[in-house]
């Protein structure tokens, strides 16, 4: 690259002060207008756009060339800063421009199949199979550099409390964080597998046995599970371990690194201590265990309005026991016909048999209003506060109702707007289940991880009835997104051994798997406990958007596929021969 033309700055730190100062600025072609004998080019670099002038007048032959020049072309030009005659009130620098001298045309480019601005309309698989061009647009390079501040927002904060940064190993041995693991095949080990880190979860702890007393890593975790909006089959964790700490230790520490990166993200002075909720209060209220509290719509038990209904599909779910259950949207014509048609869809698809509507006008409606006496409409007009507006009601067991109403509860919510999304709603929801019986493995599962510490006053429960205990688990809900989940962990061997027969790990099966982190329990293992941040979902919640594709430079789509280089792909067979693998392949 030419001496000469070496970037002076970016085109937004230019100050009025530079006006009439000759300038060199690099970048790529975003725009050109021909008029006459001017020739009009927006350079676009890392900040922002400038405008040039390529005055025919001036120079002929430099005309000529920048006549030529294609969208994204990679150019350098030097030149005079001068006034705007006419400013554009949308551009940083919209009141000035550069008059060119010279153009260096550092690398032509091929049509882009993506239009380089905001509205390309470019369907998300066309923008993440040209990534890199996607890229260019401000707003979604700016996400990134969101994510890198928080990052050293988070890494600053951290290393003045006395946490030391650690690396811990990517190809390993299995970390029981409930998802699949990504294996990797050992070429020197014929017929063994590492598995990649679903999280540093027995690193961190094996760390504190070390002695290292505070740890922080910011890591990438790996778990092949069903992908969502929120869901990353590859994904960044900052992940936090100290010793000699207790639950209210561990919140405290987090509250104040919540408070910093809030203050310096988004200017938000945060309201210490954190909102506390139970796990069983939000199941209870809101349908969820990461319920968005800025909004209401809480879920009502109804099982009082259809004990003696007409309604016998009601009256009968209750004399089985069932649950029945509502939400009410305050409003009048809040929802068409198709949405509640697409609603009813939905609930479904979270396992609802139906889902039944009344909706409160004058005259009530919806789909089992003609089916209800007085009785029951004056008891949900009374729930309703006398308001106008829908009731949608499921009834099942009670673990089903609750789901599907949380879930559509948040679906409405977002649909419908129902929130301030420049507001944050911060909330620990604590006292977890430690266990729950997974109907499919007839066993019992750990509802955090095994290394979480049951309740003390709990403990008795272990052998007889393991559904009661409660553990020493805390989540951080941030507008509704499990944002970080941590908990207080076994220092207690013969503790963590009785934990990992109690999720049906025979002795010989834990100690393949775990033994050696047993052992190392063994040896002096300071109290301990820690958290994890997803720092994809954090950077989520400062970006407003709820894809997390957004947030990270190179995605997976849904299908936890690359777009743009096509992976994974299929191993050639000298390859699979080297790591001792047959492939069995598909007929289809
Ligand atoms: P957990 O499994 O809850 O806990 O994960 C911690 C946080 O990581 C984020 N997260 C994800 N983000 C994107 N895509 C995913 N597939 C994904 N899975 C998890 C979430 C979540 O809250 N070892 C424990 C932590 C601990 O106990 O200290 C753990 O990994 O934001």
């Amino acid at each position: 690259m030419s001496n000469l033309l070496k970037r002076s700055c970016y085109s937004t730190e230019i100050s009025s002060d530079l006006i009439g100062k000759e300038l060199v600025f690099n970048g790529w072609v975003a725009g050109k207008r021909n008029l006459g004998s001017l020739v009009f080019v927006d350079l676009r670099d890392r900040e922002g756009i400038l405008q040039l002038v390529f005055d025919k007048e001036l120079n002929e032959e430099l005309y000529a060339k920048a006549s030529k020049l294609g969208r994204e072309y990679v150019i350098g030009v030097k030149g005079f800063l001068r006034k705007r005659d006419t400013a554009n009130a949308d551009l940083i620098t919209g009141e000035v421009e550069l008059k060119v001298t010279e153009l260096e045309i550092f690398s032509t480019s091929a049509v882009p199949p993506i239009h380089v601005r905001e509205d390309d309309g470019a369907k998300e698989e066309l923008r993440l199979k040209y990534r890199y061009l996607d890229l260019r647009k401000k707003k979604n390079m700016d996400r990134l550099r969101l994510r890198a501040k928080i990052n050293r927002v988070l890494r600053e904060y951290l290393a003045n409390e006395g946490f030391i940064e650690f690396e811990t190993p990517i190809l390993n041995k299995t970390t029981p964080e409930g998802a699949r693991d990504y294996l990797v095949p050992s070429r020197v080990n014929p017929g063994k597998f590492y598995a990649l880190p679903q999280s540093p979860q027995i690193f961190k702890q094996l760390l504190m046995i070390a002695g290292a007393d505070r740890y922080y890593q910011i890591t990438r975790c790996f778990r092949d599970e069903d992908l969502r909006a929120d869901r990353q089959p590859e994904f960044t964790q900052l992940d936090i371990e100290m010793s000699f700490i207790d639950q209210e230790g561990v919140m405290e520490l987090n509250e104040g690194l919540m408070k910093h990166l809030f203050k310096e993200i988004v200017g938000v002075d945060l309201p210490l201590p954190l909102r506390r909720m139970s796990y069983h209060e939000a199941m209870e209220r809101y349908g969820s265990d990461k319920p968005d509290t800025r909004y209401g719509m809480e879920l009502l038990p109804l099982e009082d309005v259809f004990r003696d209904s007409e309604f016998r599909v009601f009256a009968s779910a209750v004399e089985e026991g069932k649950s029945i259950r509502g939400i009410f949207v305050p409003g009048e014509g809040v929802f068409s016909s198709k949405e509640l048609k697409n609603l009813e869809k939905m609930a479904k698809t979270y396992g609802a048999a139906g889902l039944a509507t009344v909706i409160l006008e004058e005259e009530p409606k919806g789909s089992i209003a003609k089916f209800l006496g007085e009785k029951e409409i004056a008891a949900l007009r009374s729930l309703a506060g006398g308001e106008k507006g829908t009731f949608f009601i499921v009834s099942d067991e009670k673990k089903a109702v609750l789901t599907v109403l949380g879930n559509l509860r948040g679906s409405i919510a977002r649909q419908k707007e129902l929130y301030d999304p420049k507001q944050f709603d911060l909330i620990w929801i604590v006292d977890f289940p430690a266990f729950h019986f997974d109907e499919e493995a007839q066993r019992y599962v750990a509802e955090h991880h095994p290394f979480t510490m049951p309740k003390e006053e709990d403990l008795a429960y272990l052998e007889i009835d393991p559904l009661r205990i409660k553990a020493d688990c805390y989540d951080l809900v941030i507008n509704g997104f499990e944002t970080a989940s941590g908990s207080i962990r076994i220092h207690d061997s013969k503790l963590q051994a009785k934990i990992f027969d109690v999720l049906g790990f025979t002795k010989e099966s834990a100690n393949q798997r775990f033994g050696f982190f047993i052992d190392a329990l063994k040896y002096g293992t300071p109290p301990h406990g820690g958290i994890a941040y997803g720092i994809d979902r954090l950077t989520m919640i400062f970006s407003e958007t709820e894809n997390i594709r957004d947030v990270i430079a190179f995605p997976k789509s849904l299908q936890a596929t690359c777009l743009m280089s096509d992976a994974p792909s299929y191993a050639d067979d000298k390859q699979l021969e080297e790591l001792h693998i047959r492939v069995i392949k598909n007929e289809d």
